[in-house]
């Protein structure tokens, strides 16, 4: 943090500057080969939230004419993702993990209401595995929240909403499996 700040800082002001997108995912980088597992994960957490709440930044990249998901940056070494999404209307999505990898959700406009659940029965190929709920917390304007592997969660949200993701992996070649809700 330090770092960033003193990377962002700007000549004469007191109020440090936004970063860009290279610098953002740079960072990312840094801390997530210099800290490999949850610890490096919340390092990074933190990091979104800065960029969470830089106008600028979520201006120039989870605009309006950001689909679902776009994919912002693609670490070709670590494999983690940084992703931009604008999703429109009221939804309700289905309890799921990300497999063998992990996700940080961070909000840059509306609110998401998430859901956590823990594991009741594990899914397999054949059968879908079995949820209990467990929370559900608001993740409003410039809150970013970690899920490790396995963390069972389900975003629901009654209007539109805007987010900046990571994944450890791009998750368009992850196969996931299916939970019911108990
Ligand atoms: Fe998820």
């Amino acid at each position: 943090m330090v770092d960033l700040l003193r990377m962002t800082k700007q000549d004469g002001g007191d109020k440090p500057m936004g970063q860009n997108l290279e610098q953002f995912a740079a960072e990312c980088r840094r801390i997530l080969k210099d800290t490999p597992g949850p610890d490096g994960r919340e390092k990074v957490r933190a990091l979104v939230e800065e960029v969470l709440k830089d106008d600028a930044f979520v201006a120039k990249h989870v605009g309006d004419d950001v689909p679902e998901r776009k994919i912002l940056y693609e670490d070709p070494d670590l494999g983690f993702c940084i992703l931009a999404h604008v999703y429109h209307g009221a939804k309700e999505s289905a309890p799921h993990d990300h497999g063998p990898t992990w996700a940080i959700y961070g909000q840059a406009a509306g609110e998401t209401l998430m859901n956590e659940w823990a594991l009741v029965e594990p899914a397999s190929e054949q059968k879908p595995g079995k949820v209990r709920h467990v929370r559900a917390y608001p993740l409003k304007r410039g809150m970013a929240h970690v899920y490790n592997e396995g963390d069972l969660h389900s975003p629901k949200r009654e209007g539109s909403t805007r987010l900046i993701r990571i994944e450890g992996r791009n998750m368009d070649k992850v196969k996931r499996l299916p939970y019911e809700k108990v």
